[in-house]
């Protein structure tokens, strides 16, 4: 059978051990690292006390949650909140995702089985085939799905009673989920870019789960590099720890992490080649944009889908490139970087 890429937890039987769902562009964050409950969380905190007023209400009258729509950038949280959500609630965790869900069958087998108000956690919901979200319709709304036997005038329809459960939905991009799906969600939050002493604290807090020490002023270094994103900012530590116990007995400094972030390629604003090779690209063979996003991927060899949701949002947070209906397009700010400031500038390959 093929597999659907679901995985159990179940918070109610110890400690959460929440899964790791692959990302191909920051793959390495550990489960160990992240925060077990909403108290370990640091920043979002307007998302948290939303969650947390529609759990405790959702737990004061007995009832499931709401379904929620969790938006943002790849590796801000959205997995580990849906995960919080689940151990608050003290009920079983289902992941999966929108391109593992490939026929209606594979939804309605997971549907069929779930306990009752599981969280259902859907990473990349907006990649979810059309057949397989008009099936989550009725799952959603109703607690039902109707599985149709035979076809033509024999067609019966059998009408299966799910528990009910709680969907969170992930996705980078909110704007492409259908207007049924979104409007089946009760709860909308939205994940912005940390702050750097928000990736500071976490940093800190990381560095001693991982059995190690950063100082403040390093991890500032470290934070502010990062493209406002925890999945960033833990990655680059592990690099830092492996740079600092090769080079400086494990001692990690302020000097160090400037060193072992060049090693990486990291610039003085956190970004890296991919960042730059698209700067440089719009400013050279395209002269300053403004290009169409599917020209750019064509000549950086890079997934359209890759530039969207990983590259150019902190692009556009750092106003280095604008968005124009015409395409994207170098602000001065943008055109100054290319043209010499900043590190590692000399060369887009550097
Ligand atoms: N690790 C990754 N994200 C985190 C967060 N928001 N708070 C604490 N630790 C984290």
């Amino acid at each position: 059978m093929k597999s659907t890429g679901m995985e159990w937890t179940d918070p109610t039987a110890g400690p959460m051990d929440l899964p790791d769902l692959p990302s191909p562009e920051f793959p390495d964050t550990s489960p160990a690292i992240r925060p077990r409950s909403f108290d370990e969380y640091i920043g979002q905190e307007a998302v948290l006390s939303g969650l947390k007023i529609s759990i405790e209400a959702a737990l004061l009258r007995e009832e499931c949650l709401d379904h929620i729509l969790l938006h943002g950038p790849p590796g801000l949280g959205k997995t580990t909140l849906a995960g919080l959500i689940a151990g608050a609630m003290g009920v079983p965790f289902l992941t999966t995702s929108g391109p593992v869900l490939e026929k209606g069958g594979d939804l309605v087998g997971i549907l069929s089985r779930l306990s009752p108000k599981t969280v259902l956690f859907i990473d990349e919901i907006h990649r979810l085939p059309r057949p397989v979200e008009e099936i989550l319709y009725g799952a959603m709304e109703d607690f039902a799905i109707d599985v149709i036997f035979d076809r033509g005038p024999s067609a019966r329809t059998f009408r299966h009673v799910l528990p009910p459960f709680t969907l969170v939905g992930a996705t980078t991009r909110a704007g492409l989920l259908s207007a049924p799906l979104r409007d089946r969600f009760g709860i909308f939050q939205d994940l912005d870019f940390y702050r750097p002493d928000e990736l500071v604290k976490i940093l800190i807090r990381s560095a001693g789960v991982l059995g190690f020490s950063v100082p403040e002023e390093a991890a500032m270094e470290i934070g502010c590099r990062s493209r406002g994103t925890p999945r960033i900012a833990n990655r680059l530590l592990r690099r830092v720890r492996d740079y600092a116990q090769v080079k400086s007995n494990g001692t990690v400094t302020r000097s160090l992490v400037l060193e072992a972030l060049k090693v990486e390629g990291i610039d003085d604003l956190g970004l890296n080649r991919v960042d730059r090779k698209v700067l440089h690209t719009i400013g050279t063979v395209y002269n300053g944009g403004p290009v169409g996003v599917e020209a750019l991927a064509a000549t950086l060899q890079i997934e359209v889908d890759t530039i969207i949701d990983v590259v150019e949002p902190y692009l556009l947070k750092e106003g280095l490139i604008a968005r124009t209906p015409a395409g994207r397009r170098l602000t001065e700010y943008g055109q100054k970087r290319i043209s010499g400031s900043g590190l590692f500038l000399d060369s887009p390959e550097s």
